[in-house]
């Protein structure tokens, strides 16, 4: 076992041989659109991107399925499983399978195997002070999904939010492997500040982060004025606090930053000298890239306006 349960990584590790281990790990998801394809699809993505955060290769996918047909049509579950298929003939990933059982709450998740090189495995505990963080997907997931099922989310905004979801981390993971990234993982559950803060932890660093650079999803600060929060922003917030100092910065400036996402973006430490080619790298495959701030010694996240 190369990487296992110690660091909470995004993918378990393990040796085959001296050029080869598997990645694998488990994502299971509750309906954060409407549209069941588009659910299915963003559920497949989201999984696939913890090989990715990883430096990994997604090989094969089992999925998993929870429904009831009084809640669910038998057609709505079929369209579901079409949208993972199409995010997985994307990836070049193969669906060997998978269980559905009967839950009155609708889940939906996959199993993913990948590979990656034992000697180039992106671990999210990898940086050090003075390495650069980068993020490639805006925040605010979890607060656009609170609004679009309180119907409070602009319509005209929508088709961003969810192509979003269903941008690959595939491409990004490409080039980070290649611009000598030293550490990484993807912003899903806990947040930025959550992600970031396991990052700082495996690594013993602080980080200060520049707020203005960060980005969100259009229309998000209106939807935080109106206290479209998800109870789990209020949660990540509450576990990070003791390593969080945002002297001066209003509280709902910093609900996107603890905003629990779905298929959310690569978060990336690099250093100084190979910043230049991981933007370029980037820009030339047309992947979206803030630079957002930088590791530093201690233990807090430092966020300056
Ligand atoms: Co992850
Ligand atoms: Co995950």
């Amino acid at each position: 076992m190369l990487v296992g349960l110690e660091t909470s990584e995004d993918a378990g590790v393990y040796r085959l041989d001296d050029d080869t281990a598997l990645v694998q790990t488990l994502d299971v998801i509750t309906p954060i659109v409407d549209d069941p394809v588009d659910f299915g699809y963003i559920a497949a993505t989201n999984a696939l991107s913890d090989v990715y955060a990883m430096g990994g290769i997604p090989l094969t996918a089992l999925t998993f399925l929870a429904f009831e047909s009084c809640i669910l049509p038998v057609e709505g579950a079929s369209m579901i499983l079409e949208g993972a298929s199409a995010a997985l003939k994307e990836a070049s990933c193969a669906m060997l399978g998978g269980h559905t059982l009967e839950d009155p709450e609708i889940k939906f998740g996959l199993s993913v195997t990948g590979i990656v090189h034992p000697g180039r495995i992106v671990t999210n505990s990898g940086a050090v002070a003075r390495d650069l963080i980068y993020l490639t997907k805006p925040l605010g997931t979890g607060i656009a999904s609170t609004a679009i099922k309180g119907e409070m989310f602009p319509v005209e905004l929508q088709a961003d939010f969810v192509e979003g979801m269903k941008a690959s981390n595939g491409p990004a993971s490409a080039v980070m492997t290649k611009a000598g990234v030293t550490s990484a993982t993807d912003v899903t559950g806990f947040g930025l500040l959550g992600h970031l803060r396991e990052m700082c932890k495996g690594a013993n660093l602080g980080a200060v982060l520049d707020l203005a650079s960060i980005p969100l999803i259009p229309g998000i600060p209106g939807l935080v004025d109106m206290g479209l929060i998800p109870a789990g922003a209020y949660r990540n917030r509450d576990h990070l606090a003791e390593y969080v100092e945002a002297k001066g910065i209003p509280e709902e400036k910093l609900f996107p930053l603890f905003d629990p996402q779905t298929s959310g973006g690569l978060l990336m430490a690099v250093n100084p000298h190979h910043a230049g080619d991981l933007e370029r790298l980037m820009a030339e495959a047309r992947i979206p890239l803030w630079r957002i701030g930088m590791f530093g010694e201690g233990e807090k996240i430092i966020i300056e306006n």
